[in-house]
C-alpha cells in the first residue's frame, strides 16, 4: 500500500542512528495511558547505545533540583516522567547465529503505521551470513479497548532452511531514562528511578514489581507469551529480568507465530498493582488477538468519524494533518491522573510535564470533535486544584490557586523561574479551556461541579497579583507565553486573558445563582457577591497596552523601548537562540521566540479592532524567530484571519509535516503535540475561520491557492456539523443533533439540513 491519508509507510529505510531515532518516535504506539517507542526488538549493534523506552502517563519520580542560589519558594523537586520495564526485547537465532538487521544482508525492510486500525507493522526479509533466509512481520498495538495492554505479533518464517530456533522473549525491569546534558530541553542526569523489588513466574507469565525512589509509586508489568507452534518453554529469571525461551524444530516455509502480551499496572490508578497486572492479563488472553484489533478499529472508527479532516489537491498535507490527529488521540491521557505532554507519549523530551500547550493548543481540537476528552483534561486540572492553592502560598498569594507552569502531579517543576513559574498566563489559559468546552457543550452541571471552582480560584489570583494605577487595573512582573522576554509589567497577551477570565467569572457566578452548587461552594471557598463585584471592577479597567504612534499593542510596558534584532543578522546555525545565547542577552532585544501579542488576537480577537490587529501582526511577525513549535501555526491563522493567505499558507505548511520532515531536529525526542493541535487549527480556525463565541458560532472560509477543496467537522451542542470548502461554494451539513444558527461570514443562516454559500460571497470574506 502507498502512503494514504490513514496509512504511512517507509520502504527500505536507513539503519542510521538520526533515522532510527527518528522512526522510534514516528512509528510509536500510545493509547493516552501507555507509549511504547518503536524499537526493533532484537535489538541494536552495542555501539549505539539505545535506551528502549516505554512509558505510562503521569507515572513519575522525584529529583532533586539543583538551585545554586536557594531563594524562597524555588522548586527544589522536579518529576520525571519514568522509563518503565522494557518489554519489547525478542530475539531469535539459530546454531548461534542471531537475526540482526545491522548484520547479514537486509533484502527488504518496510514499517507501516495504519492510523485506521492503530497499529504498527514492521516487515523484513533478511539473510544471515550463512546464507539463512527469513521473513519476518512484526505487528504492535496499544490498546485503546483496554488501556494496559501493549501486544506485539511476531511472526517468523525460515524460508530457506530447516533447524531448531531459538526464541527469547525478555521482560527486562532494569531501565534508566533518556538523557542529554547539551539540551535544556531535556534531563541532563542519569538517575535510577525505577528499582526492581520483585521478578517472578507465576501461571506462565512473568511478573515484574518496581518502586521508585522518591515519590512512593508502584509498577507491576506482566508478561505472557504464547507460541503456536510445537515447542519447548523454559524461563530464565533473576532480580530484574525475566527471560521465556523457546525451541522450535523450524521447517522451511512454516510460520511461527508467537505472540507477547504486555500490561502495565501502576499504583497511582491501581491500588494493587499486582493484582490488577493478573486481571488485566487474564482479561487480555480471554479474547482472540483479532477481536482486540476489531476493537481497536472500532475506537479509531468513532474517532475519525467526529474529526475527520480531508485536503484535497495536496496529498502530503493531507497525510500530515491525519498523522498529527492521530498523535493526538495517542497521547491524550482520559483520566483524571493525566494530560497531554508536548511530547506525548513517545519521549522523554520536557521530562513528561504537563504545561499551556494543553489547554491552548490541543484542547481546542478534543472540545469540537470529541469534547469528553477535554472534560478528561479539566478533570485533571480539578485533580490537581489542592495542589495549585499551595503553589500560590508559597507565591506568596493569601488566596486563590496559582496553577504550576510545568508539571506531572501538581507541584510546580519549572526549574527557571523567569521563563517558567513566573507565566501565570497558565491560570487564564486553564480557564480558557473552560470557558470553550462550556461554549461547546453547554454542560452547565460540570461548570458547577469542577469548573465554577477552578474558575473562582484561579481568578482570585489576578486581584492578589494585580492592583489598580490611576483607575486602571495592572498586572505587574509575570511572563507572557514569549519565554524570550521575561518578568514584566502588563503583558498584553495575559492582561487581555485575564480580563476575559474575570468577565466569565461573573458571568457563571450569575449563572449559577440560584443553584445548590453555589450555595456549597459559597461554604467550601467563601465566595461572596462583593469579590465578584471586584472581580468585574478589575475586567472593565483592565489595562491592555496600545502604542499610539505604530498603532499597535505592544507586548507589554517596556517592550518597545528595547533594542531592535534584526533577525536576519543571525547566523543560520544559532537558531534556536535558547541554545546559543543568555537569556538576559535576549531579555534586553525586541526578539520574541514565539507567538504572544498575534496569539492573543487571536483568541480575543474582540478587544481590538482590526487595523491594531494588522499593524501587530506585522511588527511582531518580523521580529519572532518561531524558536517554539507552538508559533507558526497561530501566526497562519492570524495570517488567514488578516487576509495574507500566501503567508498563511507559508506558516502553515512549517507546522503540518513538522515531526514527519523532523523540521526541528528534535522529533527523536518526541512529537511535538502542541504543534500538531496547532496544525489543526490553522485549517479550522485559519483557513476556515471558524470562531466558538459565547453569541454561538462563526465561520469564514477561504481556501489555499494549491488545493482543489478540503473538509473538517465540527461538534457543537448536540449537532455535528460537515464543512465542504472549494473554489466555487462552501457547502455546510448538519450531519446529526437539532438545527443550528450559524453565521458565515458575518451573516446568520439557520443550517437545518444543507447550507451552500456561492463563491461571490466566499470573496467578500468579513468575520464578525
Ligand atoms: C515554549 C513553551 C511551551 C514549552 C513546551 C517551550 O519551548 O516556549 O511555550 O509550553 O516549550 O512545549
Amino acid at each position: 500500500m502507498q502512503n494514504t491519508a490513514s496509512f504511512y509507510e517507509l520502504v527500505n529505510y536507513p539503519l542510521d542512528r538520526y533515522h532510527l531515532n527518528l522512526n522510534e518516535v514516528l512509528f510509536h504506539n500510545a493509547n493516552g495511558y501507555i507509549g511504547i517507542r518503536y524499537d526493533f526488538e532484537e535489538g541494536y549493534p552495542e555501539e549505539y547505545n539505545f535506551t528502549p523506552s516505554q512509558y505510562i502517563n503521569g507515572f513519575y519520580d522525584y529529583a532533586i533540583l539543583p538551585q545554586a542560589e536557594k531563594l524562597y519558594g524555588l522548586a527544589d523537586e522536579k518529576q520525571s516522567i519514568l522509563n518503565i520495564a522494557n518489554t519489547q526485547t525478542i530475539k531469535i537465532s539459530w546454531a548461534g547465529e542471531y537475526f540482526s538487521m545491522f548484520s547479514g544482508t537486509l533484502l527488504e525492510s518496510k514499517l507501516s503505521l495504519d492510523m485506521e486500525r492503530g497499529l504498527t507493522l514492521r516487515q523484513v526479509k533478511w539473510r544471515s551470513e550463512s546464507g539463512k533466509e527469513i521473513a519476518l512481520r512484526v505487528t504492535r498495538m496499544t490498546s485503546f479497548h483496554q488501556l494496559p495492554l501493549f501486544t506485539i505479533e511476531y511472526e517468523v518464517e525460515p524460508l530457506n532452511f530447516s533447524a531448531p530456533l531459538v526464541i527469547e522473549s525478555i521482560h527486562d525491569g532494569a531501565v534508566l531514562n533518556y538523557v542529554n546534558p547539551a539540551d535544556p530541553r531535556i534531563a541532563d542526569e542519569c538517575i535510577q528511578y525505577l528499582t526492581p523489588v520483585s521478578c517472578e513466574i507465576k501461571d506462565g507469565a512473568s511478573y515484574i514489581t518496581s518502586r521508585t525512589s522518591s515519590s512512593g509509586l508502584e509498577l507491576c508489568t506482566c508478561v505472557k507469551n504464547q507460541l503456536f507452534n510445537e515447542h519447548q518453554q523454559e524461563f530464565i529469571v533473576n532480580n530484574d529480568e525475566a527471560v521465556c525461551k523457546y525451541e522450535i524444530k523450524a521447517q522451511a516455509g512454516k510460520k511461527i507465530r508467537l505472540v507477547k502480551y504486555a500490561v502495565f499496572c501502576d499504583s497511582i490508578r491501581y491500588p494493587n498493582c499486582k493484582q490488577q497486572a493478573e486481571l488485566e492479563i487474564k482479561q487480555a488472553l480471554s479474547m482472540p488477538l483479532e477481536y482486540l484489533y476489531q476493537k481497536q478499529t472500532d475506537y479509531l472508527s468513532a474517532f475519525w468519524h467526529n474529526c475527520m479532516v480531508e485536503i484535497q489537491g495536496d496529498i502530503a498535507l493531507n497525510n500530515a494533518i491525519h498523522f498529527n490527529l492521530y498523535q493526538l488521540i495517542q497521547s491524550v491521557g482520559k483520566d483524571p491522573y493525566s494530560n497531554i505532554a508536548p511530547k506525548g507519549l513517545s519521549g522523554d523530551g520536557y521530562e513528561g510535564h504537563y504545561f499551556w500547550d494543553s489547554e491552548m493548543f490541543i484542547h481546542p481540537f478534543f472540545t469540537i470533535t470529541n469534547p469528553s476528552i477535554s472534560r478528561a483534561l479539566i478533570q485533571y486540572r480539578y485533580a490537581t486544584l489542592d495542589m495549585a492553592r499551595e503553589n500560590a502560598r508559597i507565591m506568596g498569594h493569601k488566596k486563590g490557586a496559582l496553577y504550576p507552569w510545568r508539571t506531572i502531579m501538581g507541584r510546580e517543576s519549572s526549574g527557571f523561574f523567569p521563563a517558567g513559574s513566573a507565566q501565570y498566563h497558565i491560570n487564564g489559559d486553564v480557564a480558557y479551556s473552560i470557558i470553550a468546552y462550556y461554549l461547546v457543550t453547554k454542560d452547565i452541571a460540570f461548570i458547577a461541579q469542577a469548573g465554577a471552582e477552578i474558575i473562582w480560584e484561579t481568578a482570585r489570583l489576578w486581584l492578589d497579583v494585580g492592583n489598580f494605577h490611576k483607575g486602571q487595573f495592572h498586572i505587574n512582573g509575570v511572563t507572557g507565553p514569549d519565554e524570550y522576554t521575561c518578568i514584566v509589567n502588563n503583558n498584553y497577551y495575559t492582561n487581555v486573558l485575564a480580563q476575559y477570565h474575570l468577565n466569565w467569572a461573573v458571568k457563571f457566578y450569575y449563572l449559577l445563582e440560584s443553584s445548590q452548587c453555589l450555595r456549597e461552594l459559597e461554604a467550601k471557598i467563601q465566595i461572596e457577591l462583593w469579590e465578584i463585584k471586584e472581580f468585574q471592577q478589575a475586567a472593565e479597567n483592565m489595562y491592555l497596552p496600545y502604542d499610539q504612534n505604530l498603532k499597535i499593542n505592544p507586548q507589554d510596558d517596556s517592550f518597545l523601548q528595547k533594542k531592535v534584532w534584526d533577525l536576519d543578522s543571525i547566523p543560520k546555525d544559532n537558531f534556536p537562540l535558547l541554545l546559543y545565547y543568555h537569556p538576559l542577552h535576549l531579555y534586553r532585544h525586541q526578539i520574541c521566540k514565539q507567538a504572544d501579542t498575534v496569539m492573543a488576537h487571536f483568541i480575543l480577537e474582540d478587544a481590538q479592532s482590526e487595523e491594531t490587529m494588522l499593524n501587530s501582526f506585522k511588527y511582531y511577525d518580523k521580529i519572532t524567530t518561531h524558536d517554539s513549535s507552538l508559533s507558526p501555526c497561530v501566526y497562519s491563522i492570524m495570517a488567514a484571519r488578516l487576509g495574507m493567505e500566501d503567508l498563511a499558507f507559508n506558516y502553515f505548511k512549517t507546522t503540518a509535516r513538522l515531526d514527519l520532515d523532523n523540521m526541528h531536529k528534535n522529533t527523536p525526542d518526541g512529537i511535538h503535540t502542541a504543534n500538531m493541535g496547532g496544525s489543526y487549527m490553522a485549517i479550522v480556525y485559519g483557513f476556515g475561520g471558524f470562531r466558538l463565541k459565547e453569541k454561538g458560532i462563526s465561520f469564514a472560509p477561504i481556501i489555499p491557492q494549491p488545493w482543489t477543496a478540503y473538509s473538517f467537522k465540527i461538534c457543537f451542542e448536540d449537532s455535528r456539523i460537515l464543512v465542504h470548502v472549494n473554489k466555487q461554494q462552501c457547502i455546510f451539513t448538519l450531519e446529526c443533533g437539532s438545527e443550528k444558527n450559524i453565521l458565515v461570514y458575518g451573516k446568520e443562516y439557520l443550517l437545518n439540513d444543507q447550507l451552500l454559500i456561492p463563491e461571490s460571497l466566499m470573496n467578500e470574506r468579513n468575520l464578525q
